[in-house]
């Protein structure tokens, strides 16, 4: 299949790309600084929709670019977040309309931050969003990218909880604190963690592009999610190292600001719409995945 990807150059398009070329897909990739090389164009959400040559005969297109959300929010970086997803996918829905021949279907990043923070409420895609900046966020990128259902494409919202990978994002960020000795449960530890593996990840995106009877908003997160407080513990065993500090809100607010929030909320998030369909997660618990990326 002829696919293009917007965001190629993230954690997850890198390993997308990765994994969609070693099934034998055809890529096309886009990112502000494409790489020199045949496939790639240069594109950036905030000044209008992708070159057309970049979606000409692509057959897919998954969506994945957008300002980084784990930074501290000024109000100028809170604007890039929500245009590059909510002016970006309108922007990149309006260039696929145009298109004398659409792409079939669109899979379109968004995130769990969709149901904001929950307490223990067990959250399937059907569940109402939160009220909180990136719940807002996400309905405006999920509203974009459903305006191509009517160019007849099909399209699938992944609502990617916090992707393990031993190179980046959130646990990447946290190793070098755990093996340090000075990790331990946040807040009180009692906040629901939605986790997904980033192998179930990628798996989880192609069985989107290639199950024609899925649409619509698609929970990214393993079965087995934890609490904070077993998340770290759990952490620590794998990486055989004490983590039992507790860490209180206020150092993260005081860190990270308002996207201390990010972290501190809680969010039961059940796949329901993949498990329901017949998804198998190679990684539905926590501790063997964590022994798979970090043992
Ligand atoms: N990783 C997670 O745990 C997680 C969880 C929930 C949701 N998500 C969402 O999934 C998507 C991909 O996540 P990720 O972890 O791969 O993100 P990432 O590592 O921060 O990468 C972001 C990608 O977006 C591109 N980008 C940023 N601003 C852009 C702009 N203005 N115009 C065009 N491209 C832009 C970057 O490309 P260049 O810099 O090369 O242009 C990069 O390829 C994001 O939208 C993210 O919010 C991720």
């Amino acid at each position: 299949m002829r696919i293009t990807i917007t965001g190629a150059t993230g954690l997850i398009g890198a390993g997308l790309r990765r994994h969609l070329m070693a099934s034998g897909h055809e890529l096309r990739c886009l990112s502000r600084k494409p790489l020199a090389q045949t496939g790639w164009f240069a594109w950036d959400t905030l000044a209008g929709g992708p070159p057309r040559e970049s979606l000409e005969g692509s057959e897919a297109v998954i969506h994945l670019a957008g300002e980084p959300i784990a930074q501290r929010w000024s109000l100028e970086v809170k604007r890039r977040i929500r245009s590059s997803r909510a002016e970006g996918t309108a922007a990149l829905v309006k260039s696929l309309a145009a298109l004398p021949r659409r792409p079939s279907v669109l899979v379109s990043a968004s995130a769990i931050g969709y149901y904001g923070d929950r307490a223990d409420e067990s959250l399937t895609e059907q569940a109402l969003p939160g009220s909180d900046f990136l719940s807002e966020v996400c309905v405006e990128w999920e509203r974009a990218a459903e305006l191509a259902r009517e160019s007849g494409i099909r399209v699938v919202c992944v609502r990617i909880g916090m992707v393990l990978h031993p190179r980046g994002g959130a646990l990447g960020q946290m190793l070098p604190i755990v093996r340090a000795g000075l990790g331990g449960p946040m807040a009180g530890g009692q906040a629901w963690l939605s986790w997904v593996h980033r192998e179930d990840l990628m798996r989880l995106f192609t069985w989107a592009l290639e199950t024609s009877t899925v649409q619509g908003p698609v929970n990214a997160v393993a079965p087995g999610a934890v609490r904070n407080g077993e998340f770290m513990r759990t952490l620590g065993t794998t990486l055989h190292r004490p983590a039992f500090l507790p860490v209180p809100a206020f150092a993260l607010r005081l860190l990270y600001g308002e996207m201390a929030g990010v972290i501190l909320r809680s969010q039961h998030v059940i796949p329901e719409v993949a498990e329901q369909a017949g998804f198998q997660f190679s990684w539905p618990q926590l501790a063997p995945a964590l022994q798979n990326l970090l043992g």
